[in-house]
């Protein structure tokens, strides 16, 4: 299986990975956690990735295809991957395209996390919490944490910046989704609602043809 998701910050493009990549055995490629840890770990990648992450704005092409070309080059890749929050501009797509090409890969299809209000995401997001050890997300209202539980809080997930991370997404990465239709690849999930009811309509998603 190889597969992207796309979505609006909060539609539940992490959520849902998780899950399809444990069923399908597949490994879970995030831009946003490569980042988040070239971050904590003051690489220059990180260093120069910092400033547009903490201001809600994309980091700069670039900059993540190089470090996405070299993820896919890892063993656990070669039998497939999700992708979560990659591409999220055209360039990216493209350049995308011509790895696979020059990989003799193809993709099975892009499945795009639709219709969640700009309200109920800075809802969403606001309230999501994620565990420090086992990376597990949940949200204080509709996935409660275990008490106990060692929880971060996004630096990015305050309200100003998630709305300029919306504004990111309906400026640049909406692009993909005229690009992936027009290569009859997309497929829409609604992304309101319980969250195994979306999970089952992801699923069924990736097996249509
Ligand atoms: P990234 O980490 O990719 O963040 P994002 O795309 O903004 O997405 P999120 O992680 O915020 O949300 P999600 O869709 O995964 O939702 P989740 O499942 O957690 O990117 C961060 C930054 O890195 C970007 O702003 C950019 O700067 C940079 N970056 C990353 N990739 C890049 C790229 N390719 N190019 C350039 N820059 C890049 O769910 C959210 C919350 O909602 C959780 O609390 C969850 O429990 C809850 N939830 C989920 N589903 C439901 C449901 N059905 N009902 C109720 N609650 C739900």
């Amino acid at each position: 299986m190889r597969t992207i998701l796309i979505g609006p910050p909060g539609a539940g493009k992490g959520t849902q990975a998780k899950i399809i990549c444990e069923k399908y055995g597949i490994p879970q490629i995030s831009t946003g956690d490569m980042l988040r840890e070239h971050k904590r770990n003051k690489t220059p990648l990180g260093l120069e990735a910092a400033k547009a992450m903490d201001a809600g704005l994309l980091v700069p092409d670039a900059v993540v295809i190089g470090m996405v070309e070299e993820r896919l080059k890892a063993p656990d890749a070669q039998q497939g991957f999700l992708f979560d929050g990659f591409p999220r501009t055209v360039p990216q797509a493209e350049s995308l395209e011509a790895s696979l090409k020059r990989l003799e890969l193809k993709l099975d299809g892009v499945v795009l996390i639709d219709n969640v209000p700009d309200d109920l995401i800075v809802e969403r997001i606001c309230g999501r919490r994620t565990d420090k050890t086992t990376g597990q997300i949940y949200h204080i209202k509709y996935n409660p944490p275990p008490l106990g539980a060692d929880l971060d809080h996004r630096a990015d997930d305050k309200e100003e910046t998630v709305r300029k991370r919306l504004t990111e997404y309906h400026a640049q990465t909406a692009a993909l989704i005229p690009f992936y239709e027009s290569r009859g690849l997309l497929r829409r999930v609604h992304g309101v609602g319980e969250m195994s009811a979306i999970t089952e309509q992801m699923l069924a998603a990736l097996q249509a043809k």
